[in-house]
């Protein structure tokens, strides 16, 4: 029986400490840490994770504004408000939920952020400091992948890990996370896209294998080897008429499939998901305490 990793359970002990890091804080006589969320359009996925990330703040202690901007906002006006938050004393993180509709540049918003409040650490200035290893905002969900493998006692010291998905947000970061020379990562890493030749003999090799392509459970266990630990990091709609939205949530690894032959699987939902919110609370946490840049 393959271990199956608990992320919400993981993520809401995080929480849970971080709420009483707070009331700590709160009673050192410095004020609320702030989060600004920035949703743009009606994307029910991007609505359901910016209501999840308000509710956290709420839970914990934060304070947070929330700002539902029409689908034809003009870029000016979103970049207007992102400068005002920038200058808000009161906020300590700013998250533009992504992805943003057509007009809009995703490189302009992210790069409009100041990298100090840039808690889901996109801006190429934090990218930059993971990659040579400077103390930065890392990525919520890459390092929430992290602490996940520390807590389920599968540290990636040593390990082979096989990354299928080269995204900005996942893939490029998580790999830059776990080569660096840290008790949680040094690791060998193999990064795979969809350039690559015969991906299964990579993913065959995989002590720990992560898979971040967006591609429903493209992951199956001819593709692994006995004794993986894998990480699911897919959140996809696929249609099940016996469900009643219609649809059913499944992640890029062929769960049924796979779990017998592992040694350990993260469930999609439950799996790395929390992971990403409670990572996006502790960054909003380190920001308004100061701990990364100064
Ligand atoms: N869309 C999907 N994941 C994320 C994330 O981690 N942050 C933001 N801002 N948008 C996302």
């Amino acid at each position: 029986m393959a271990q199956i990793i608990d992320g919400k359970s993981i993520a809401s002990e995080i929480r849970a400490g971080l709420k009483e890091d707070v009331t700590r804080l709160l009673q050192s006589g410095h004020r609320r840490p702030g989060l600004a969320v920035i949703l743009v359009g009606e994307n029910p996925a991007s609505q359901a994770y910016v209501g999840s990330k308000v509710k956290a703040c709420e839970e914990i202690g934060f304070y947070s504004s929330s700002d539902r901007l029409s689908a034809d906002v003009p870029e000016e006006v979103l970049l207007n408000r992102i400068k005002d938050l920038n200058s808000d004393p009161l906020i300590d993180g700013i998250l533009v939920q992504m992805p943003l509709p057509g007009h809009i540049s995703e490189k302009k918003v992210i790069e409009t952020i100041d990298y100090r409040k840039d808690v889901d650490g996109f801006h190429p200035v934090n990218a930059g400091k993971l990659v040579i290893g400077e103390p930065c905002f890392a990525p919520c969900t890459p390092a929430g992948i992290l602490v996940l493998l520390e807590k389920s006692g599968n540290l990636p010291s040593g390990k082979h890990v096989v990354v299928v998905g080269r995204s900005n947000i996942v893939g490029k970061p998580v790999a830059n996370l776990l080569i660096q020379k840290t008790r949680s990562a040094n690791a060998t890493v193999t990064i795979c896209h969809t350039g690559t030749q015969n991906l299964s003999r990579f993913t065959r090799q995989a002590d720990i294998l992560i898979a971040a392509a967006g591609k429903p459970e493209s992951i199956t266990a001819d593709m692994i080897q006995d004794g993986a630990v894998l990480i699911d990091v897919g959140i996809n709609r696929v249609p099940d008429p016996n469900s009643k939205t219609g649809y059913r949530l499944t992640g890029d690894i062929d769960f049924a499939g796979c779990e017998p032959k592992c040694a350990a699987i993260t469930p999609v939902p439950g799996g790395v998901g929390p992971m990403t919110i409670a990572m996006l609370m502790k960054n909003t946490f380190l920001s308004a305490t100061g701990k990364i840049f100064y």
